[in-house]
């Protein structure tokens, strides 16, 4: 039998934490002395996002890398990590057994395989790349595709392992996995749910460990306690596991418009470093004693048999024996309402309800999941700089375009992400028509696939309505009063990310799907009419929120003309002193995007609140690295009636930080590695 070196990995979302490099090395740094030897991440190689930089310095900091390639990821991000094009191309249908879509993932993943190679980055040539990963959960969509999954799965096994790396490549939720390539499993409880290596001669391999779960607008972010992620951890090390990757150890943020539909802009800010890089305790503790009570026990996991028998009745051990004497022991505790007292080996152990110790050398507890003894360190947020000042803003109205003011035209309703190309959130539909009469009680009814919708008659704002994570399609019914003569009916619908997950991506139908206008006697369906479209914002296509760009159009004074929703805010501020990061709390506004110095720091919707009432997230990073020390520009684009008098720019910091922090056992997997494989 071979028995894999393992490793605790994170996964690095590099896509979501798109924080200009500079904060690389201490995010790296944090990992580390919390007790993680591999570092799990996605890429991109554009701007800030330069992946071959971001692995040269995680094997500065001695670390290994595993490369989830996809190219599909999910990850909550935009378009599961594809781009919009590929839905253009003649005939295609994604991750299926399409010669178009294989052509494409080939020739990507070839560059970027051939890309590491050429930097040689493979743990095969010297470099930290020890793992890597094709293609994503499609054993969750793989029946959806019929006789085109299987295929597809072998033929991307195939391409991934002609390429010729020298280290392994890994499928996640994927029982069948065609060979050398391993199946992982991905989960909260994968000691429990995975059924193991598809062949004796993989490891078993936990490529997603969910530390929290990402959030979705209008839920409140859903918490994982220490003691839960620790039991589960060193379960499945018991039960042979090799690597266990936390999926996120460091979430980040989803800056500009990479969040996939409905996903705020902060991502797993609940994992052990939080959304800004601060340590999260007792997450980042708890689990760092974990990592070095089983790095104690190395010698017997690496070289040693398993052995395992019952302990009482919901108690178990899981031993590990080397041929020299060496002797490792896990003792679970699966009652979770009652302390256990066992025997082992002749001594008596209390466990806590659902916990398990750590005996690494087969007599002393090094660690109990359950026994948490990280301390403090809570997060607090101080107030900077108030905008508090209506003289140090001005602001821009957005145009309502009307139909008369439309150069792209068509008799039907188009299909909202093949009009903009994902270039922009924003798609106005508009129409005009005649109306013969003074009747006030008219119905406008519109019924969408898109996100939100704003509804203007005749460049007044009527109302607006919105789609839910679990409810996409949605309608939007005002009583309006129409003028005797013409009027101008313009809709905006705006996008909250593209999907990221099921089968057929490139099908997905978002927009407006069917108008009406309900009088007293008949409706008028003006679902097949002629529309006028105008993709993106005004603003947005002058780039005002640049400083260049903002200039091309004249400001006003705040609060100068009228309440009506779809209005840009700038104003300037510098950087607050100090060195703790920063966050803009736009706790006042209400839906919309935020820039600073030309850069989207992300979209806000704070006015869509979970079932406690709150917004799903109130505060946004702003990395220091965006920023200037002083006459930093700030555009807000609101789309409804926030007010940017209360915005302010905040610091976060830990206070408090006591507990085993600065302790650490130094087991480096360079000490073992010749160690890593044994018959
Ligand atoms: C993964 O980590 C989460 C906490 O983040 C924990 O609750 C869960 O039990 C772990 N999953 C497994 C399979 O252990
Ligand atoms: C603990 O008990 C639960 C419920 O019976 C079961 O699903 C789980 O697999 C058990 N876990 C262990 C580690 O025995
Ligand atoms: C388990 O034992 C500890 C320490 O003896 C005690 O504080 C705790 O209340 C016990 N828990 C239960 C569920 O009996
Ligand atoms: C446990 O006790 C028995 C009887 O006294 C003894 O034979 C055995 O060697 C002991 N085992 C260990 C591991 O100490
Ligand atoms: C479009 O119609 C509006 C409202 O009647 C009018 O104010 C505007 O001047 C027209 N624009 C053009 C380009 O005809
Ligand atoms: C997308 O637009 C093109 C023309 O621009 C059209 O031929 C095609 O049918 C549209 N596809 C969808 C899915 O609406
Ligand atoms: C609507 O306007 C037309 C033309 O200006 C006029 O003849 C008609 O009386 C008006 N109808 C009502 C109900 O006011
Ligand atoms: C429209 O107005 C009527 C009464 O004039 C009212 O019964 C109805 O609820 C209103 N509908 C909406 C969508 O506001
Ligand atoms: C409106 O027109 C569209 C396109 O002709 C049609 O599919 C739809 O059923 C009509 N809706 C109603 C309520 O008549």
């Amino acid at each position: 039998m071979v028995r894999w070196l393992w490793w605790f990995a994170l996964l690095w979302e590099a896509l979501g934490t798109t924080h200009a490099g500079n904060m690389w090395p201490s995010l790296i740094a944090k990992a580390k002395a919390g007790g993680l030897d591999v570092i799990d991440t996605y890429f991109d190689f554009s701007g800030r996002h330069d992946i071959v930089r971001f692995i040269k310095e995680v094997q500065a900091q001695g670390l290994y890398l595993c490369l989830r390639i996809g190219p599909f990821i999910e990850a909550e991000w935009n378009y599961g990590g594809l781009p919009v094009w590929l839905r253009d191309v003649q005939g295609i249908v994604f991750r299926s057994d399409n010669e178009p879509f294989k052509y494409h993932m080939g020739r990507f993943v070839t560059k970027l395989v051939n890309m590491m190679k050429s930097k040689r980055l493979y743990a095969s040539q010297g470099g930290p790349i020890i793992l890597s990963q094709i293609e994503n959960e499609y054993g969750m969509v793989e029946k959806a595709f019929h006789e085109n999954g299987p295929p597809y799965v072998r033929w991307a096994a195939s391409f991934a392992v002609g390429l010729q790396t020298g280290v392994p490549w890994v499928m996640c939720k994927q029982d069948d996995a065609p060979d050398p390539v391993i199946n992982a499993c991905n989960g909260r409880r994968c000691g429990e749910t995975f059924a193991g290596p598809n062949s004796p001669n993989k490891p078993a391999i936990w490529t997603e460990n969910w530390t929290s779960l990402y959030q979705v607008y209008g839920e409140e972010p859903l918490t994982r306690s220490a003691e839960d992620i620790a039991f589960h951890t060193a379960l499945f090390i018991a039960r042979k596991g090799s690597y266990v990757n936390y999926y996120m150890y460091h979430g980040g943020t989803n800056f500009g418009r990479t969040t996939a539909a409905y996903i705020p802009t902060s991502y797993y800010d609940q994992a052990p470093l939080d959304e800004y890089g601060l340590i999260r305790q007792p997450k980042w503790g708890h689990l760092k004693e974990l990592h070095a009570a089983i790095k104690l026990c190395l010698k017997p996991l690496l070289s040693g048999e398993q052995t395992t028998f019952p302990l009482g009745q919901l108690q178990q051990a899981y031993v590990f024996k080397g041929i020299s004497e060496e002797c490792a022991a896990f003792l679970v505790n699966n009652n979770s309402r009652v302390n256990a007292t066992v025997f082992f080996e002749n001594s008596s152990y209390e466990l806590p309800p659902k916990s398990i110790s750590i005996l690494p050398d087969c007599k002393t507890e090094a660690f109990n999941t359950a026994k948490v003894s990280t301390q403090g360190g809570t997060r607090s947020i101080k107030l900077g700089q108030k905008f508090d000042l209506p003289n140090i803003w001005e602001e821009y109205k957005e145009a309502i375009p009307n139909f008369n003011e439309t150069s792209l035209r068509e008799n039907v309703l188009l299909e909202q992400t093949n009009t903009t190309k994902d270039t922009t959130d924003y798609l106005w539909y508009t129409f005009s028509f005649q109306h013969d009469s003074l009747d006030t009680g008219s119905i406008l009814q519109v019924n969408s696939l898109g996100h939100v919708l704003y509804g203007f008659v005749n460049g007044n704002f009527v109302g607006s309505a919105h789609g839910s994570p679990s409810n996409r399609g949605f309608a939007l019914e005002k009583n309006v009063s129409f003028n005797n003569g013409t009027n101008h009916v313009s809709l905006l619908s705006v996008m909250v990310g593209l999907p990221d997950s099921g089968a057929f991506l490139e099908r997905r139908v978002a927009g407006l799907r069917r108008v009406r206008i309900q009088d007293k006697e008949d409706f008028k369906n003006f679902t097949n009419y002629p529309w006028g479209y105008q993709v993106g914002l005004l603003g947005e296509n002058l780039q005002i929120y640049t400083e260049i760009g903002s200039s091309k159009v004249q400001w006003s004074k705040l609060g100068s003309s009228g309440n009506q929703p779809l209005t840009w805010y700038k104003t300037l501020f510098d950087a607050p002193a100090g060195e703790d990061p920063v966050a803009l709390n736009l706790g006042s506004m209400g839906k919309g995007e935020a820039w600073v110095n030309g850069q989207s720091i992300g979209r806000y919707w704070v006015s869509f609140h979970t079932s406690n009432g709150s917004p799903s997230q109130t505060w946004y990073n702003l990395p220091r690295s965006f920023l200037k020390p002083t006459g930093n520009l700030l555009v807000l684009l609101e789309e409804e009636n926030g007010n940017p008098v209360e915005v302010s720019v905040d610091t976060v910091s830990i206070a408090n930080v006591h507990g085993n922090v600065a302790r650490s056992h130094p087991t480096r997997p360079s000490d073992f590695m010749g160690g890593s494989k044994s018959n």
